[in-house]
């Protein structure tokens, strides 16, 4: 094949964030399904902010004031059991469907983990997922306390694998990480698993499907 490595974004790309949205309804019962989303969107927006203000905390802390935020304005009922309960989940989110079997297609590739998680959530989830094994490297912007979409972030995949980001090929489902990804110099797979549109930040990814089979049908 074509690249010198597969870098995988991890959290809506290889594993569904929402999987966690049972627990949550478990919880906060009709709100459940809408706290797991604000939760997300809270969780990003927060590493955005805190990467323009230059207030870099590790994701899993993140993570947790997205929760705390968004159960204080849905007004519901939480207590410290309950946050560790859900952040314990977070280490145990369901990979997609097809991720396993196109791992297992690209098994004689150099495949990459490339998160805003840190290692305390990347390296629980890929054992519980049995997917380890199939990464040589895990790498997180935690080294360089740089979030991703900054260039700085992308950059650090590249002085870790020692590879010009011509030579990568960054995969994932999250347009703004494939806009940061695609202006940085990789080239790029947007696996548009939310069948949404490209958010308009002047970057066309090299190629756009639904999931990881399909592109491995495009690049073979
Ligand atoms: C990741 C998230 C933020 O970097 O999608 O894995």
């Amino acid at each position: 094949m074509t690249y010198r490595a597969y870098v995988f974004d991890v959290y809506g790309t290889l594993f569904d964030v929402y999987s966690i949205s049972e627990k949550c309804t478990h919880y906060f019962s009709d709100k459940g399904v809408r706290i797991s989303q604000s939760w997300r969107q809270k969780q990003l927006e927060y590493c955005f902010l805190r990467q323009i203000m230059g207030t870099y905390i590790p994701f899993h802390d993140i993570t947790k004031d997205a929760l705390q935020y968004v159960c204080a304005v849905e007004q519901v009922y939480i207590t410290e059991e309950i946050i560790t309960d859900l952040l314990q989940a977070y280490l145990k989110l369901s990979p997609f469907a097809e991720v396993k079997q196109a791992l297992e297609m690209l098994q004689s590739e150099t495949l990459v983990v490339f998160s805003n998680g840190s290692f305390n959530m990347l390296h629980p989830l890929l054992n519980h997922s049995r997917l380890a094994n199939y990464f040589r490297y895990v790498v997180s912007v935690d080294e360089i306390k740089q979030y991703k979409p900054s260039p700085l972030a992308y950059q650090h995949v590249c002085n870790r694998l020692n590879m010009h980001p011509k030579q990568i090929l960054f995969l994932s489902s999250n347009a703004w990480d494939i806009a940061g990804a695609s202006h940085f110099g990789f080239q790029t797979a947007w696996i548009n698993r939310a069948k949404t549109t490209m958010d308009l930040l002047s970057a066309t990814p090299n190629y756009m499907v639904n999931d990881l089979q399909e592109l491995i049908g495009q690049l073979t």
